[in-house]
């Protein structure tokens, strides 16, 4: 359990907080590089700032406050230029780094002001990777954009996927360290609504252990032993908000203290006789959480099943009344690492594994215990992860694997 206070240090990411600061050092993927697409301008809210992310007619992408500066117009009604975004309200014209471009009436009657160069929009670093785009909404010089190994991967079809998640971050993220949790709630609790009993294999032992990147858990289940990956190798929580299982990533970022952005980056290997492959677009949609016939939330696909977990704890949930576990002790980890790492860093220390050597972000390894399934020859007929998947990345799923995908999910 947490005190109150505990749990409000380490929920609370809106200004003004120390652990909004502390997130805010890292890099967070805020959006598929395909949403900007087909529409120029998306509002988007990060830990508690509502702000625009827009693409550029040049293709330059810019994260900026969502209010224009001149008299706060509402900047997702702009447009944008060749360079940068234009407030529809007045014109003025503001680039990537927030600097203003032109100020149009302004300029007409004293052509020699300099009073633009006073004018500076709140702005945000983004760079493009891996069909993600990535913001840094922190103080100071920006690490590297961590170059993960599956973001160089070959031969397979990439899609992004995003989900709304009504609730505080850190609930989100102890899902990431909670390995039993994938016996109950992704195999038992489908058994049962899919109307047999065929419970999942029990968990039997449990370990983790921190590293440079996060934490690894590993687990033995009844039909597994020590020899088997899920124990040799792992499963990795990424830190401070990601979860990397081999195949995919999730990470879980911070809209406010009660709503959370659900990134997904999901990597699916092409069959031997397909390759070479190259995918040359990742596409990226926005998978729903509750079903509009109930108004129930989505149970058929794992990560919506996640979400039903989350939510149920509660917008920001009291850690207080939990009574935690054998199976939490990784959860206690991640915790107590985030409590040192906000008194280390408020003694002046580089938060944990931020990545800053560029001859060492290159393929940047992480545990993959599956390393098979993405192999030679791999079938996976079917995507269970999210719910909603487009007929349209799924027809191109389809042609890049070459048989066809069942997207109904585990029930
Ligand atoms: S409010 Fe944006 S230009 Fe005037
Ligand atoms: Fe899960």
């Amino acid at each position: 359990m947490l005190s109150p206070e505990k749990n409000h240090l380490l929920t609370s990411i809106e200004p003004g907080s120390e652990m909004g600061a502390y997130l805010r050092r890292y890099w967070h993927p805020i959006s598929g590089a395909a949403d900007l697409d087909t529409v120029a301008i998306k509002p988007i809210r990060l830990f508690g700032e509502n702000l625009v992310l827009y693409k550029d007619l040049e293709g330059n992408f810019g994260l900026v406050d969502r209010q224009c500066a001149h008299r706060s117009a509402d900047l997702a009604y702009g447009y944008v230029e060749k360079c940068g975004i234009r407030c529809s309200y007045h014109g003025w014209l503001f680039d990537h780094a927030g600097r203003c471009l032109e100020q149009p009436f302004e300029q007409t009657v004293l052509p020699q002001s300099r009073y633009r160069e006073k004018v500076k929009l709140k702005s945000y670093p983004v760079q493009k990777k891996a069909g993600l785009l990535f913001a840094y909404l922190g103080d100071g010089e920006p690490p590297l954009l961590p170059d993960w190994e599956p973001f160089s991967r070959t031969d397979g079809f990439v899609q992004v996927v995003t989900a709304d998640v009504p609730c505080n971050w850190l609930q989100c993220q102890e899902n990431s360290i909670d390995p039993v949790h994938f016996e109950w709630m992704h195999s038992n609790w489908s058994a049962r609504m899919r109307g047999t009993d065929e419970l999942g294999p029990a968990h039997t032992k449990l370990g983790f252990e921190e590293f440079e990147r996060g934490f690894i858990y590993k687990r033995v289940r009844a039909d597994t032993d020590e020899d088997d990956p899920l124990w040799t190798v792992g499963r990795a929580l990424l830190w401070p908000n990601g979860f990397f299982l081999g195949n995919h990533f999730e990470w879980r970022v911070p809209v406010d203290d009660e709503n959370t952005l659900s990134v997904s980056w999901i990597y699916q290997a092409v069959p031997d006789e397909r390759r070479p492959y190259v995918q040359d677009h990742i596409p990226s949609w926005k998978s729903p959480t509750t079903d509009p016939e109930t108004g129930r939330w989505i149970t058929t696909h794992v990560i919506n099943q996640d979400i039903v977990g989350w939510v149920g704890q509660g917008r920001i949930t009291d850690r207080a009344r939990e009574n935690l576990g054998q199976s939490d002790k990784g959860i206690v980890l991640m915790r107590n690492r985030f409590f040192a790492e906000l008194t280390a860093v408020a003694d002046g220390a580089e938060p944990k594994g931020l990545v800053r050597d560029p001859q060492e972000n290159v393929a940047l390894p992480l545990p993959v215990a599956n390393r098979l399934s993405l192999g030679a020859g791999a079938v996976n007929g079917k995507f269970i992860l999210h719910a909603g998947q487009p007929d349209a990345v799924r027809e191109a799923c389809e042609a890049a694997m070459g048989y066809p995908i069942d997207t109904s999910g585990i029930l």
